[in-house]
């Protein structure tokens, strides 16, 4: 049985969601490790919530239609309506997370997604791809200018920014605003205990962001180019079209979904390579495994740690009832590295094969810019070592990023 590590205990489950040990940050695998082989469904019945970590579990709760997103479909049917609305400080960024698609479930969550899906079938992805490799190549040669380049600040953060602002059609001048909105919103989706002034922050983000692309929907109506926004607003389906609110609420859905994700991907899938000498080996021997190298990082580092669902009613698994109402967290990471779905789990291994790991979640939310993500991390690596097969880690152990949500690092000095 594994050793519970020393910074934990089993009561300290809670505390752990809510204070985000450095160690765990660190080194989460440990924990990981033990939760599956000894916790698999840890309970905080009393704070009312459960964390699973299996594979099986974690597919379960994903795909299974009595877990929701919206609380109030998780309360008995005569009590639905009866949800209080958010304070006035949270009531932009609310305006905005309930028109998510991430965020609703049917029928609504149908509506959205059908009317998004287009812009990510393949036809679209080949439009995009010679513009993602250009971006891409773009910055690898400019990295070669940096006195001591950071992966992350010069690569991998500036990347999927300019994606996301070209497959949407936000003039380039306007990217720098985009980053700092993206951190904004992912500071929301963190929740926890937030710094002082941050719902101050928030709301300040959520009204410039929605004002930004208010302005941009109304010049689009007008003179429609080849870009998503006109594209979203041409989209219908079954006489359905999405409203402004929800219009400008995908816009925004796109750039924290697709930012503050692709950057920890492409961050990990290079510090897995670097950390496996052998792996990086016959990647460099063979290009064409970049995509498979891909998909391992994904498994190996998810960059989306966990996510939640509400029973919408009593629910045995594990030999467990979660309760009507509870949450349920389930550990994408975790369930990643369950050795009852993969062999030798904590083995980094590219050309792992079947690979189905979790790290774009599964069931009716399963990541939509899942194509996009795969397309950014392989013309990524395939633009980096092209130019940089002897890179390696500058001195010293690249830090972590302190997130609960997210597994990436915060910087990536390099040996070029
Ligand atoms: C490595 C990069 C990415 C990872 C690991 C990732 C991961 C995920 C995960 C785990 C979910 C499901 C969350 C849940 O069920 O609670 C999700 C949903 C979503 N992702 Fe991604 N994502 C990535 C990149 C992207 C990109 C590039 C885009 C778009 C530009 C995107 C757009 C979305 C959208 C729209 C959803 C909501 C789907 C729905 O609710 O039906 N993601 N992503």
């Amino acid at each position: 049985m594994q050793e519970l590590p020393a910074a934990f205990a089993t009561s300290d489950i809670e505390a752990w969601f809510r204070t985000y040990s450095p160690r765990l940050h660190g080194s989460p695998n440990e924990f990981y490790a033990y939760l599956l082989e000894s916790e698999p469904l840890s309970g905080v019945a009393d704070a009312g919530y459960w964390v699973a970590s299996r594979y099986e579990d974690v597919n379960r709760i994903l795909k299974d239609p009595v877990f929701v997103r919206e609380s109030r479909n998780a309360l008995p049917e005569p009590q639905r309506q009866e949800l209080p609305p958010p304070s006035e400080e949270w009531k932009p960024v609310g305006e905005l997370l309930d028109n998510w698609m991430l965020f609703r479930d049917p029928p609504a969550h149908t509506r959205l997604r059908r009317l998004v899906s287009h812009a990510f079938l393949p036809r679209a992805m080949d439009r995009l791809e010679p513009k993602v490799r250009g971006i891409a190549e773009y910055l690898a040669d400019e990295m070669a200018e940096a006195s001591r380049p950071d992966l992350i600040a010069s690569f991998a953060f500036p990347l999927p920014v300019i994606v996301i602002a070209e497959l949407l059609g936000v003039p380039p001048e306007d990217r720098e605003l985009f980053k700092a909105w993206s951190h904004v919103f992912a500071g929301v989706l963190e929740g926890g205990d937030r710094p002082a002034g941050f719902a101050l922050q928030a709301k300040q983000a959520a009204e410039e962001i929605s004002a930004y692309f208010r302005d941009l929907i109304a010049e689009r109506k007008t003179a429609p180019r080849e870009d998503m926004i006109s594209e979203l607003i041409a989209a219908h389906e079954q006489g359905e079209r999405l409203t402004e609110q929800e219009l400008v609420a995908t816009c925004v859905l796109m750039l924290v979904a697709g930012h503050e994700t692709t950057v920890n991907l492409i961050g990990n899938s290079v510090y897995c390579l670097l950390r496996h000498p052998d792996q990086l080996a016959l990647l460099l021997a063979r290009p064409e495994l970049a995509a498979s190298a891909v998909e391992e990082a994904l498994r190996f580092e998810s960059p989306v740690r966990m996510t939640s669902r509400i029973a919408s009613a009593d629910y045995e698994i594990g030999g467990r009832t979660i309760r009507q109402g509870q949450s349920a967290n389930v550990i994408l990471g975790a369930a990643n590295r369950d050795p009852a779905q993969f062999e030798r789990p904590n083995v980094f291994d590219i050309e792992r094969s079947p690979n189905r790991h979790l790290a774009f979640a599964s069931g009716p939310h399963f990541c939509l810019g899942a194509p996009l993500a795969r397309m950014e991390g392989e013309l990524a690596l395939s633009a980096l070592l092209s130019r940089y097969p002897r890179m390696r880690l500058a001195d010293g152990e690249p830090n972590w990023r302190q997130s609960l949500l997210f597994r990436g690092l915060e910087t990536m000095p390099l040996y070029l």
